[in-house]
């Protein structure tokens, strides 16, 4: 069976995480990925944080999969004449480059469309339009921009980036549902469209709830379901709420057993409004289940902290998984605090391809995350990386460039 997007062409002019990780998807619902790169150099990321010497690095591997890696140099006269073809050949062109790089390369959104009027045109910024549109951005600019960091941490310490990188994954998600709402939109207009998605609306998109949480502040000046509530004091600002639960359902982390020393032995516990009695029973607490001040979720607000402590009494009575089994058996809504080491050793993340492990010729084997998407008519295979220029002959003899013709390209350092 053919994949999702097989037939479409993507020329992938992305570096570094944001725009690999769009490209990357699309590789994985079958289009044809070739990255370009600089000769001798290309993608950064190759070379950043290397944990084998003169080896492609994880950062790169584990974001560039199933693609083919052609060098060329676009500021070469000769080069151009080579991204040009390229251009005229494929269906969507996605670059996360500062802004103006593609335009200052002579290839604006003008000329593209010169070239292939159907070609999409998507591409990754730190901000939209407006005074910060030249800037620079890498991932925590994104999230300190929108609104993560300001909303993430404790109320008594600073601002805290998170360690899923939602400015710069997150934002090549959005870019990657951009490019396949504009293909589908093609076949009605058979033209192409520029796509951006911007990093700092990436994230604040993804912090859409905290903006409600503006709203409602400004509107009572309060939010019970915070830990600011009902001893500390609200300001203007959506104050951070620790491990608050975003939602109507409060929750916090809870120490289990073994947690003076393993820095994970944590739960997620959500005290969900139904299964209130369970959660009594199953903490021994039986009379808070009919309690005034506990039975209903608003005469619970004001005590949540003592709810929480007490809960925690119980669960360091018992492993994260050991209180996941017994908890789960009542419908309580609970997740186990897991390391990454123990991410990588989950069998089952192992058998649905969410964890692979994938073998490189230089590297050998290494694990990655593969495609948490999953099409049931279009299931994903993981290939490695590609070497740097390893496909170059090939594609160049695609676009209809003799032996000859490539070896006079290269010789003059346009490829
Ligand atoms: N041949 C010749 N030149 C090439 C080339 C090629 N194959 N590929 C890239 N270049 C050039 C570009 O034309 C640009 O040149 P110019 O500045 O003279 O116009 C230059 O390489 C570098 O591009 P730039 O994007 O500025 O790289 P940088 O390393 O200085 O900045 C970022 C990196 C990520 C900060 C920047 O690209 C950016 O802000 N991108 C948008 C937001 C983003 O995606 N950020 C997250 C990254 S994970």
């Amino acid at each position: 069976m053919g994949k999702a997007l097989d037939g479409v062409r993507i020329l992938d002019f992305t570096h570094v995480q944001s725009g690999p990780t769009c490209t990357q998807l699309l590789a994985w619902f079958g289009a044809d990925v070739i990255k370009v790169e600089r000769a001798g150099a290309g993608d950064i990321t190759r070379e950043q944080l290397r944990d084998i010497p003169d080896v492609d690095s994880l950062y790169f591997t584990m974001l560039n999969h199933n693609k083919r890696s052609v060098t060329i140099d676009t500021k070469n006269p000769e080069g151009k004449l080579v991204l040009e073809a390229l251009i005229q050949k494929c269906d969507v062109l996605v670059e996360n480059f500062a802004p103006g790089a593609l335009d200052r390369m002579g290839f604006t959104w003008e000329r593209i469309q010169e070239l292939n009027p159907r070609m999409i045109v998507a591409s990754v910024k730190g901000f939209g339009p407006g005074p910060y549109e030249d800037c620079k951005v890498y991932e925590n600019v994104a999230q300190c921009a929108g609104g993560a960091a300001s909303t993430t941490g404790f109320d008594d310490g600073p601002p805290v980036v998170t360690g899923a990188q939602i400015g710069d994954s997150g934002t090549g998600l959005h870019l990657a549902l951009g490019i396949v709402t504009a293909l589908y939109q093609r076949t009605q207009s058979g033209r192409g469209q520029r796509v951006l998605a911007a990093m700092q609306d990436g994230v604040l998109n993804l912090c859409r709830v905290k903006l409600r949480d503006q709203q409602r502040l400004e509107r009572t000046g309060t939010m019970k379901e915070y830990p600011q509530y009902p001893n500390g004091t609200f300001g203007e600002a959506v104050p951070r709420a620790g491990n608050a639960s975003g939602g109507g359902q409060p929750g916090w982390i809870l120490k289990c057993k073994g947690w003076e020393t393993d820095p994970n032995a944590y739960i997620y516990f959500i005290t969900q409004a139904p299964v209130w009695a369970k959660i009594c029973n199953v903490i021994g607490k039986e009379e808070w289940a009919t309690h005034p001040d506990y039975a209903t979720p608003a005469a619970r607000l004001p005590h949540l902290k003592d709810i929480f402590a007490e809960i925690e009494r119980w669960t360091m009575t018992k492993t994260k998984f050991e209180a996941m089994q017994i908890l789960n058996k009542y419908d309580i809504p609970c997740g186990p605090i897991l390391s990454m080491k123990e991410i990588a050793e989950e069998p089952s993340l192992r058998k649905t391809g969410t964890i692979v492990e994938v073998d490189h010729p230089t590297r050998g084997k290494y694990l990655t995350v593969g495609n948490p998407i999953k099409l049931s008519d279009s299931p994903t295979e993981v290939t490695r990386s590609p070497l740097l220029g390893e496909h170059t002959d090939e594609v160049m003899a695609e676009l209809g460039y003799s032996p000859d013709q490539i070896n006079a390209l290269r010789s003059v350092g346009a490829i």
